[in-house]
């Protein structure tokens, strides 16, 4: 069965008159592009980024980050797969969209066949179309919706409804020679340098960053509300991939049966969800990903290397260890290492 098109309205109140908002600040209360435009502002990465509540964003993307989280409308049982850029993101995607989605399509006419992750599972932050609107409208329930959000700044229903989180994360030193590529193929006409990428991130200035804080909140919110946020890394996935599937069916509420583990189809969702499989696919070599009318991106962007410890490749030792070094501080206490 071929996947339907996943664009169309989704639940938004209006921002100005919502019952469901959430701000209390008269900050809060400013619409977003207002308050966007009086924020600090820093250049470095494609795009010039600008500060919030600790944290570094695009400014379109917080424009939306703050819209939904004023306007938008939790259901209980919404599921969000929460990361940062560049830390597994499609992977996910794919993963537990083949997961939540098993008993509707077979795997010989899987809609990942024929279409990219990002198309099947929407962001809810990226930029779409305006106020109290969003181009993106998820079939089935119950909705899979993706974020690069800090947990402070969804939408606080999200928690008091208990919606379940699942967050991925990953080796920052991996993260940021994957953050390098993607800006340097992604974003036309910028060309970042490892040195001047590291600097930036070691001071925690990078898109969504600091990244061990949005590590940490969700680690955090993983520890006190275990049945509400699965804290996974990207290196754990790639360990053992089929016990991951396990352990995000059964988070998810769609635990595999005995049946399904007698025909293999743990090994089946790895093996659709490789990226083997699915960087072998035409529509992960061609064609572009439309997040909206201003962010349009190649198909093949998403797609590098997929490997544990690339980052030996790209950048000295001595950086590695730097780097290593600030964010076990960060970390420190925590439980969280990477
Ligand atoms: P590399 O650049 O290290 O190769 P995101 O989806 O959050 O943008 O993350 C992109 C990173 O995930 C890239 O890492 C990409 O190659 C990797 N990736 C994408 N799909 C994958 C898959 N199916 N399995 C493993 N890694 C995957």
């Amino acid at each position: 069965m071929a996947a339907q098109p996943v664009v169309g309205p989704l639940m938004m109140s209006d921002p100005e008159s919502a019952t469901t908002k959430s701000s209390t600040t008269q900050e809060e209360d400013v619409l977003p592009k207002n308050l966007v435009a009086t924020l600090p502002a820093r250049e470095g990465w494609s795009e010039p980024l600008v500060q919030y509540h600790n944290y570094w964003f695009r400014p379109g993307h917080l424009e939306r980050i703050l819209l939904v989280k004023q306007a938008f409308v939790p259901r209980a049982d919404d599921i969000i797969l929460a990361t940062q850029p560049k830390c597994g993101t499609t992977w996910l995607k794919a993963l537990a969209f083949t997961i939540t989605n098993r008993s509707r399509y077979g795997f010989i006419d899987h809609p990942l066949l024929t279409h990219h992750p990002q198309h099947l599972v929407p962001f809810i932050q990226i930029p779409g179309a305006g106020t109290g609107h969003t181009d993106i409208d998820p079939f089935g329930f119950p909705r899979l919706l993706a974020t690069h959000t800090p947990m402070s700044l969804l939408p606080p229903g999200m928690r008091s409804l208990g919606c379940r989180v699942v967050y991925l994360c990953r080796d920052p030193k991996d993260a940021l020679v994957s953050r390098l590529h993607f800006e340097n193929k992604a974003f036309p006409g910028t060309d970042l340098s490892m040195d001047r990428c590291f600097s930036m991130f070691c001071k925690g200035f990078s898109p969504y960053g600091p990244f061990w804080d949005h590590c940490l909140e969700y680690w955090r919110e993983s520890m006190a509300r275990p049945d509400s946020v699965l804290f996974l890394k990207y290196e754990e996935i790639k360990s053992d991939p089929t016990q991951v599937v396990r352990k995000l069916a059964k988070f998810l509420g769609v635990p595999l049966t005995e049946e399904e583990e007698r025909s293999g189809v743990a090994q089946e969702v790895v093996r659709l969800c490789s990226f083997e499989a699915l960087t072998s696919l035409q529509v992960n070599q061609v064609g572009r990903v439309h997040f909206s009318d201003n962010i349009v991106m190649s198909n093949s962007v998403f797609y590098r290397k997929g490997e544990v410890g690339d980052w030996v490749n790209h950048m000295s030792q001595e950086m590695g260890e730097e780097l290593d070094r600030i964010v076990q501080h960060k970390l420190e206490g925590s439980g969280l290492v990477f």
